[in-house]
């Protein structure tokens, strides 16, 4: 699709729901103002189908994340002040009694004179009015680590806000830059304006829960949430910075689907950081001068922004470098040296992942405050596993069988979910609403054979 055809499906689909919500506020005041209307509830509004938007950024967050239509409604009020910036404008008006602004209506000044910010008071009011049931069970939506903020889509800033003092009700709700991006324009910003930049932001509709790991894994892992969320103590008000190198680097390895770029990514959910995956193999393979100025733009760009570095598939960087003397291989090694130098000064946090332990060299474990080991989960916790990828959807008078499932394949974590997939397909294809048993033992031979450990 080119980008003029994903922005033209992008504007339909938005047109849509932005709408959707127009009448939504509308409606509301209304309501709020005992003024004439024929609904009594803005659930008579019916939501948009946003199925028919197969190619729309949106609509397919909307089913990725399974997003309600509070949810949606919120995301559209947030959006609401750029893409029509006088939708909101109802909310300005004045109590004529007290001769001030509506406090029920919530907002904060926006940055451009008189424009009018969306906050969680103007959500709770659009989407709950004074009803105090619903006015609870929405502010839910927007706590520090509801769906909306952990998949990344709200910024998680508003809880921080909320710490300078204040109420939740008073923080604006803002959309994060890279999904008002996506959403517009069909691209996530890029950090950089070249075309390869390398990093990605990472996010996951799992959470913290949802993490199951060896003892000793989590205890290393729980660390590392540790440094996240008190480092500026431990540093500034500790006054620590004299002695410790600033920053944090980890690595984690063991073998493919152990939930290492999970865990990775959930640190960010915990420490309210973006988590920003690089792929090493790519940009050491390619490495040429422009990559090289955009990782450093990324260095200098996630220093100021509490972002952490997630380096995956960082074998590129251990091991034997290559002793060729050609000047490509001179060259390689130069960048590599460089980049391991840039992450041990790198003043954030930084977490490095490899399937390949043996590579890395004695030097560089030294320069990690963390190796954490992700092994293959024992049986209790493939049983775990097992239990929330299949989210209740096993044939119900078979869940006694799981035991036996967990005992009998080796899995990772990665594996079962792909077991999962299989399953459920094989569910739909018979027309049924549960997955069988005996799905799940076809597809974890499936699984074993595709790692080669049985034929
Ligand atoms: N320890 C775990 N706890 C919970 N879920 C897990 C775990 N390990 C794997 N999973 C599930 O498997 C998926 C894939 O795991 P993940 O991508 O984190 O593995 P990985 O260790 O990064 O693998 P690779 O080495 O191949 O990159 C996860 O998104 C999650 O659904
Ligand atoms: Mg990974």
């Amino acid at each position: 699709m080119t980008s003029d055809a994903l922005v033209a499906s992008n504007v339909a689909c938005l047109t849509q729901e932005i709408d959707w919500f127009a009448q939504v506020l509308a409606l509301r005041i209304k309501l709020y103002f005992k003024q004439e209307t024929g609904h009594c509830h803005i659930n008579q509004l019916a939501s948009p189908d946003l199925s028919v938007h197969t190619e729309a950024a949106y609509a397919k967050a909307v089913e990725e994340h399974q997003l309600s239509n509070e949810q949606r409604l919120i995301i559209m009020l947030a959006l609401a002040p750029a893409l029509v910036p006088n939708l909101l404008d109802n909310l300005f008006i004045r109590n004529p009694e007290i001769d001030r602004p509506y406090s029920e209506f919530g907002g904060v000044a926006g940055s451009t004179q008189g424009s009018f910010m969306p906050s969680v008071e103007t959500a709770l009011f659009v989407l709950a009015g004074d009803d105090l049931a619903t006015r609870i069970k929405v502010s839910t939506l927007l706590e520090a680590g509801s769906p909306l903020l952990s998949c990344g889509i709200v910024d998680k800033k508003i809880h921080l806000q909320k710490n300078e003092g204040g109420p939740l009700g008073d923080a604006a709700i803002v959309i994060n830059d890279h999904f008002r991006q996506l959403f517009t324009r069909g691209q996530s910003p890029k950090l950089d304006h070249s075309s390869n930049f390398p990093a990605k932001l990472i996010t996951t509709n799992l959470d913290w829960a949802h993490l199951v790991l060896a003892k000793k894994t989590a205890n290393e892992v729980d660390k590392l949430v540790l440094w996240g969320k008190h480092a500026d103590l431990i540093m500034n008000d500790w006054g620590l910075q004299r002695t410790l190198k600033p920053g944090y680097r980890a690595l984690f390895y063991g073998p493919p689907g152990t939930g290492k770029t999970l865990t990775a990514t959930l640190l960010g959910q915990q420490c309210d950081s973006d988590v920003y995956r690089i792929d090493l193999s790519a940009v050491v393979s390619k490495y040429i001068g422009e990559t090289e100025k955009n990782l450093e733009n990324l260095f200098k760009q996630a220093q100021n922004k509490n972002w952490i570095l997630f380096f995956d598939e960082a074998d590129a960087l251990f091991g034997k470098r290559s002793s060729g003397s050609s000047s490509n291989d001179r060259h390689s090694n130069q960048e590599i040296a460089y980049l391991l130098q840039r992450i041990e000064d790198f003043p954030g946090m930084v977490i490095l992942a490899t399937n390949l332990k043996a590579n890395v060299d004695e030097a560089f474990a030294r320069r990690f405050q963390s190796m954490i080991f992700f092994p293959l989960p024992d049986e209790t916790q493939r049983l775990e596993l097992w239990q929330y990828s299949l989210n209740e959807r096993l044939q119900p008078e078979q869940t006694d069988k799981l035991k036996d499932i967990a005992k009998r394949f080796e899995l990772s974590g990665g594996a079962i979910t792909n077991v999962v997939r299989y399953a459920a397909l094989c569910a739909v294809q018979r027309e049924s609403d549960y997955i069988q048993y005996h799905d799940l033992e076809q597809g974890a031979v499936k699984e074993l054979r595709k790692e080669g450990k049985m034929v």
